[in-house]
């Protein structure tokens, strides 16, 4: 797919590292169609001795030879790196950002470029089990598209939206759902802890369980709504339906709409270039 092609990493962080590593490991691109560009010399050494790719301190000697430009500095430098790069694109490349908050607006006029990907990909990218929703602009062609799902599929699954305001979306459940599903294993090893486990134990029990329901709610042969199984582990008057009661009362399933609600409203807040505020000033609404 990529022979012949060269992709441009501007920002070699976690998140290009786990893509350089899925397309290598995928063979989806070779070492040679790789480049890396960033400040410090000792990281693009460090991907070099890992990868084989070539390295860059200067953004735009990167992008110059790229007909594929991922974005992947943070949030805070990309003023200054779209800044930077404008008129360094080829007229035939697109951009894929994968830059938390930045709309299509903002990185075509920042760059003065009309071929852009937008994408919010999520923490377990890092090892090749992430899912990224992404979209185009309506300048992206369609072996562009193609390429885009090849790049995007290094960080696991990826998730086709027809609309930029799906990526608000995304960002509220996909995007930041590990920091729930961390705060709720947490919470589990606490009372795990409280009632008298060990902690390694605790953990142990709650990792497990917690990926041992996921795997059984994707892979049963007859997909059950998620309420049916919640049912099938609730006995009649049993310990089940005592504690589901008590996370019924403490309003368990609102805390989590208006929680999902409020990150994505602040997703398109920041997108606009909204400041921040005390959380108590927000979303309160709801
Ligand atoms: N991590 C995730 O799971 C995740 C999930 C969703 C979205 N994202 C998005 O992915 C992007 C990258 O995140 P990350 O976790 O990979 O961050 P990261 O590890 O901090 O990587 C950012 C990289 O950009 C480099 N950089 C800084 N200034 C630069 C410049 N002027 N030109 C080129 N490169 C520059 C940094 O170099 P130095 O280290 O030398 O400063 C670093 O290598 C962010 O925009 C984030 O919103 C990440």
């Amino acid at each position: 797919m990529f022979i012949g092609r060269k992709i441009a990493f501007i920002g070699p962080g976690a998140m290009a590292e786990a893509m350089i590593y899925g397309l290598i490991h995928r063979k989806v691109a070779e070492p040679e169609s790789l480049l890396a560009a960033g400040p410090r010399q000792e990281r693009l050494d460090q991907l070099k001795d890992r990868y084989g790719i070539e390295g860059y301190t200067e953004n735009t000697v990167a992008t110059r030879q790229a007909d594929v430009v991922v974005l992947s500095v943070k949030p805070q430098r990309l003023d200054r790196v779209l800044a930077g790069l404008k008129g360094a694109i080829q007229p035939s490349a697109f951009v894929l950002s994968i830059v938390a908050g930045a709309s299509i607006e903002k990185i075509s006029v920042g760059l003065d470029h009309d071929m852009i990907v937008r994408s919010m990909p999520n923490t377990p990218a890092q090892i090749g089990e992430g899912i990224t929703v992404w979209t185009t602009s309506p300048a992206v062609t369609e072996e562009q598209i193609e390429m885009t799902r090849q790049i995007l599929g290094a960080l696991g699954e990826e998730v086709f939206v027809e609309e930029e305001n799906y990526l608000d979306m995304a960002t509220a459940v996909s995007g930041t759902g590990p920091a729930y599903v961390f705060l709720f294993m947490e919470a589990m090893v606490d009372a795990g802890v409280h009632l008298g486990f060990p902690r390694r134990i605790a953990e142990q029990l709650v990792a497990q369980t917690v990926r041992g329901s996921v795997d059984y709610y994707q892979r049963r042969s007859d997909p059950k709504h998620l309420a049916r199984l919640r049912n099938e582990v609730t006995s009649p008057g049993g310990t089940s339906a005592a504690a589901l009661y008590y996370l019924e009362k403490a309003g368990f399933r609102t805390a989590i709409s208006r929680a999902i609600w409020a990150a994505y409203e602040r997703s398109q807040e920041l997108g606009k270039g909204g400041k921040s505020h005390p959380p108590d000033q927000t979303n309160n609404k709801a």
